[in-house]
């Protein structure tokens, strides 16, 4: 079923009383809340509550990478929490990725489960002084169908990546990609920004925008010009 709720919004900030002031004008219906290992350090699972009970989903990005063992009882913990969506690192190898899907299956909540493949802040010299004798690309390819054979839902990906893996990997496996930059905005740190549209048309499912909109001087207005931008717009249109 297509899922038209595709934008999740990064919470990027180190200031509860901020990220409260936001969530609160924005609607459940139209974004989710990415919540990462920054905000989740200092605030925890009372923070994930208190937004839930305003009515949203909640992607728990903390990137477990561990051993099969500790990352299963991660996994379990964050069921708990009830999250709609959580990642691990596809770079833990088969049987950390088996111990994950076994957390959620053995799970009464049953999150999304994403493998994160290799981290946009790596480049190709990166995978050289890692000992992989491959381009990141390929390593993402790699890491994509990795992820798919051991159960994971999908993976997190640059916008660039999604044609390949979509090529490669079966129509249902989830794509989310940050660097999201609507047209004419600073891409700030981001290397390969990608328009919301052209992120929608190239076949992502979700969106994940941070500081576009958490840092717009009219946040909601932001959002809502973005939600207008993807509104019709389905993959391979463009
Ligand atoms: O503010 P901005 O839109 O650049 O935020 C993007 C979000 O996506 C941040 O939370 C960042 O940590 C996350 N992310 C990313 N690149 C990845 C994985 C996650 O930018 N490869």
């Amino acid at each position: 079923m297509q899922d038209n709720n595709r934008i999740i919004i990064a919470l990027d900030m180190d200031n509860q009383k901020q990220v409260l002031t936001l969530v609160k004008q924005l609607d459940p219906a139209l974004c989710r809340l990415k919540i990462g290992k920054e905000l989740f350090t200092s605030f925890g699972p009372k923070l994930v509550k208190k937004l839930q009970k305003l009515g949203f989903d909640i992607f728990l990005d903390l990137k477990f990478h561990d051993i099969p063992n500790t990352v299963y009882k991660a996994v379990r913990a964050a069921c708990e929490l009830k999250v709609w969506m959580l990642t691990i690192h596809s770079a833990g190898g088969s049987e950390m990725l088996k111990a994950a899907r076994a957390a959620v299956d053995e799970s009464d909540h049953k999150p999304i489960l994403i493998a994160v493949t290799v981290l946009t802040s790596l480049s190709d010299n990166d995978m050289a002084e890692q000992g992989i004798q491959r381009s990141a690309a390929e390593q993402v390819l790699r890491l994509a169908s990795l992820s798919q054979q051991n159960g994971m839902d999908g993976v997190v990906c640059s916008a660039a990546e999604v044609p390949s893996i979509r090529r490669l990997l079966s129509k249902n496996f989830i794509l989310v990609t940050p660097g999201i930059r609507p047209a004419g905005d600073d891409a700030q740190d981001q290397k390969r920004v990608v328009t919301p549209r052209d992120a929608i048309s190239a076949g992502s499912n979700y969106l994940v925008i941070g500081r576009p909109i958490t840092q717009a001087r009219k946040p909601v207005e932001k959002l809502n010009l973005i939600l207008s931008e993807i509104s019709g717009t389905s993959a391979g249109l463009c």
